[in-house]
């Protein structure tokens, strides 16, 4: 287990899928973190098993976990290149309670320094629809900076949308948030 200031990163275990299926099924969360192809609304719990608890070493899939070691959300990386030492990450705060209040940048955090300091991965990007303006500030708090964009790469709700594709690299990373050893429970 993995521990920031205000969340714990864990693997994913089989008894999530029915708060998987809750998430991906919620169409407030899924507005703002898909907007993309292949939409996950509407999918059973059997999609959700297929499609997210089948194991692929080219992705890491945790579950974010509250100060009471609650469920609130999923983060993972996925598309590595070994020889580029890159990744791309993916994080949905699947209790609305929790948007707003820090728990997402922490777990990004969490899973950054992993990332960085135990895997010694180059680079990590991270795409999201311009509409997002709560992921694009939470990210670029972190330091990653808008590297481009996808015109009207997606649809939302009848009309396009920009893609904007975001990335950090491990050296301005370290500027900023030198590594320390894991904090002791
Ligand atoms: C995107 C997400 C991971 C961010 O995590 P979070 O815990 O909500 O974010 P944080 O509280 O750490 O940071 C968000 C920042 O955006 C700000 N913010 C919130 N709404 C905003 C808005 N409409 N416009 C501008 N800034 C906004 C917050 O005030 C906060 O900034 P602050 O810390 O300076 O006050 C989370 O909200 C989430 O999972 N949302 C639903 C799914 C999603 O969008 N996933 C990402 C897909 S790319």
């Amino acid at each position: 287990m993995l521990q920031g200031k205000k969340t714990f990163l864990r693997p994913l275990e089989p008894d999530d899928i029915p708060i998987y299926h809750k998430w991906y099924n919620d169409q407030n969360v899924n507005y703002w973190a898909n907007a993309a192809w292949p939409l996950s609304t509407m999918l059973s719990e059997e999609d959700i098993e297929e499609r997210f608890f089948t194991p692929n070493k080219d992705c890491g899939r945790y579950i974010i976990l509250n100060e009471e070691q609650e469920p609130i959300g999923t983060i993972g990386y996925r598309e590595v290149n070994i020889p580029a030492r890159s990744a791309v990450l993916f994080i949905i705060i699947g209790e609305r309670d929790y948007w707003s209040r820090g728990y997402g940048t922490d777990a990004l955090k969490v899973l950054i320094n992993y990332l960085f300091y135990q895997w010694n991965f180059h680079r990590l990007s991270l795409d999201l629809w311009d509409g997002n303006l709560r992921a694009l500030k939470a990210y670029e708090k972190l330091g990653f900076k808008v590297e481009g964009r996808l015109r009207e790469a997606r649809f939302v709700l009848g009309e396009y949308h920009d893609a904007i594709l975001m990335g950090l690299l491990r050296d301005e990373y370290v500027q900023h948030h030198p590594p320390h050893p894991p904090e002791t429970v």
